[in-house]
Order: C-alpha cells, then sequence, then structure tokens
C-alpha cells in the first residue's frame, strides 16, 4: 500500500458483490486502496473472493454477542482499528450500528441502501416500492450517521420499475447499478468532493 492512498475498510455480511466493485476500482490513480475485508459471518461469501483479491480478511461472528451490540461494536472496532481505516464501507452489511460504532467513524463511513432514499429506509425496500406502485427504485450511497439509512446522501441511481416483475428481478436490475455507483461515489469522497452523483433513469 503506497503511503499516499487512503487505506479503505469495507464491512460484509454475505456474497460481498459491492465489496468487489468496490476493490476491483481501487487501483492506478485511484486515490484509495482496500485494507480489510471484515465480516460479522465467518461464513460469508465476500471473505473468499477478498482472499481471493490479495485482501486481508478478518470476521467477527456477532452470534457470541447475543443482544450485546456494545460488546460486538467493540470487537469490531478493536479488529477494524488494527487496520488503521481511513474510510469505512458498509457493503451488504447487515447488522444495525449503533451510535457507539457511528460516532466512533463519524465523517468517514459510507453506506450503501438499495433505495431512492429518503424512501425506504430498512428492509425489503424493492417490495416495498412495488406495493407502493412506484414508476422508479434504485440504491443511495449516503455518509452514516446515528441514524438508520438517515445520513447525507452522496449518490443515487434511478432504475425504473418494468410492468409485471417482482422484488428479485428489480433486485436484480439495481445491483449492476449500486456497482457502478458506489465506486463513483468512493473515489470522489476520497478526494474530498461531495457533489452529488446521480446514475440511470
Ligand atoms: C445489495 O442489494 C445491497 O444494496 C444490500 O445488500 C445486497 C447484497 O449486497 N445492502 P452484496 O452483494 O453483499 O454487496
Amino acid at each position: 500500500m503506497t503511503a499516499s492512498k487512503k487505506r479503505v475498510a469495507i464491512l460484509i455480511s454475505g456474497g460481498g458483490s459491492n465489496m468487489v466493485a468496490l476493490a476491483q476500482s481501487m487501483q492506478g490513480d485511484h486515490p484509495g486502496r482496500p485494507c480489510l475485508v471484515l465480516s460479522n459471518d465467518p461464513n460469508a461469501g465476500g471473505l473468499s473472493k477478498a482472499a481471493d483479491m490479495g485482501i486481508a480478511t478478518a470476521s467477527v461472528d456477532h452470534k457470541p454477542f447475543g443482544k450485546d451490540r456494545a460488546a460486538f461494536e467493540a470487537a469490531l472496532i478493536d479488529v477494524l482499528d488494527q487496520h488503521q481505516p481511513d474510510v469505512v464501507c458498509l457493503a451488504g452489511f447487515m447488522r444495525i450500528l449503533t451510535d457507539g460504532f457511528t460516532g466512533h467513524y463519524a465523517g468517514r463511513m459510507l453506506n450503501i441502501h438499495p433505495s431512492l432514499l429518503p424512501k425506504y429506509k430498512g428492509l425489503n425496500t424493492h417490495q416495498r416500492a412495488l406495493d407502493a406502485g412506484d414508476d422508479v427504485a434504485g440504491c443511495s450511497v449516503h455518509e452514516v450517521t446515528a441514524e438508520l439509512d438517515g445520513g447525507p446522501i452522496l449518490g443515487q441511481a434511478r432504475v425504473a420499475i418494468l410492468p409485471g416483475e417482482n422484488a428479485d428481478d428489480l433486485a436484480a436490475r439495481i445491483l449492476p447499478f449500486e456497482h457502478q455507483l458506489y465506486p463513483e461515489v468512493l473515489r470522489k469522497y476520497l478526494s474530498g468532493n461531495r457533489e452529488m452523483t446521480v446514475l440511470g433513469a
């Protein structure tokens, strides 16, 4: 890792397709380099993908901590900070984080959420857009604050909803836009550029 590059840690819970897109983008003149891929699930498929890309990996299984979110987050922070990240990217990370964690990384943590925020914070976003009869859906990259899915929005990709499609179809059509949006936003963010990125319809 050359000294001038920003160190980017990526948190995942599953397949890590957004992590792969981010890691693949951090090459050449990109101002960032991945320093760690960390999962709350030791069996997350994304961990082996990261290892195959030569990226350091770790996991902190949330299950032994039960309802003690603070203890789980303290363990996450302990592992994360050993790798001295300048920025933390949540990418398909499916644990709710308390303000203890979001405060520790305040001003240097991003998340991708599969809706056009501020609409549909939380889960089942595509089904909720379909149920509402929306004609457009998409994804958002935002700065992480104490409010779940509530921080300043840095980028959005808009995808027209097709007649008759279901939530899985819609999610599959939006995912490639996530893989384009998140790297574009991260590159700008690391360069200190917080201008909104808008992709798609
Ligand atoms: C994606 O839809 C992402 O928006 C959501 O989790 C899904 C899977 O992400 N947060 P990934 O393939 O693990 O990056």
